[in-house]
């Protein structure tokens, strides 16, 4: 059976480097959940789908199709034959994600989608539910966190890296305020720290620390499987 090892936490929290260090590492498959979500955000805008109305939104999620394919350290998504790449990180992606997100719809869909993923062997997931939700089951539960100020900076700092930098820090910051304030109260599945995960604060650590801190609390088997 796959083996799952799961990462929740708010936005700029550094799940994305830590994860794909952490699955780098160990040879388990990386896979982005809020790049799903993100994906079914863009396809309602380029579809006029209203965003605000949960209705429209259950019924056009239906119709997303997304394909997978496992690469040598993730797991790639295509919609229409394409990858969606940087068309998801947009300001208007960013601000229509988190409502498209609190639809239960989109949640089973994604859930879903994100559970038939372990068919490709052993996966790192991060997200907003997938300690809650996804995965409550596995051993391997972890929930990074960072103060606001952090967690912006991080995010500013990688959208100037891919070169799609469009927002002052302090929007930046606000963006991210507004999604945490939404992730975090959300009905379905909202964002929260579970019973038994081990909450990693990395405001003041080195992202080499996180990523030593997940991999010696992983389950002692895990290591002795380890990819050398
Ligand atoms: O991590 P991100 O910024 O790419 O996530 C995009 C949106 O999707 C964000 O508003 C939170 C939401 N999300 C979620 O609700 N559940 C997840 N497992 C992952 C992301």
């Amino acid at each position: 059976m796959s083996r799952v090892i799961a990462i929740d936490g708010p936005s700029g929290a550094g799940k994305s480097s830590v994860s794909r260090a952490v699955g780098d590492h160990l040879g388990f498959l990386h896979v982005d959940s809020g790049a799903l979500y993100r994906i079914v955000t863009w396809q309602c805008l380029i579809n006029n789908i209203d965003t605000a109305n949960p209705n429209q939104v259950a019924e056009f999620a239906q119709s997303v199709e997304v394909e997978f394919l496992p690469d040598q350290f993730s797991i790639i998504y295509r919609v229409n034959g394409e990858e969606p790449g940087n068309r998801i990180r947009t300001p208007a992606i960013n601000a229509n994600a988190s409502p498209v997100a609190t639809v239960k719809q989109v949640r089973d869909r994604v859930t879903g989608w994100l559970r038939s993923l372990t068919k490709f062997g052993d996966i790192i997931v991060e997200g907003r539910d997938i300690t809650t939700a996804v995965f409550p089951d596995t051993p391997a539960r972890f929930y990074l966190d960072a103060s606001a100020e952090t967690r912006a900076e991080r995010r500013r700092n990688e959208e100037i890296a891919k070169g799609i930098a469009e927002q002052s820090l302090d929007a930046v910051r606000q963006s991210l305020l507004a999604r945490d304030q939404i992730d975090s109260t959300r009905q379905h599945a909202p964002l929260r720290k579970a019973d038994g995960v081990l909450i990693i604060d990395s405001t003041f650590m080195s992202i080499e620390d996180v990523i030593h801190t997940i991999i010696t609390s992983l389950p002692g088997k895990w290591h002795k499987e380890q990819r050398t």
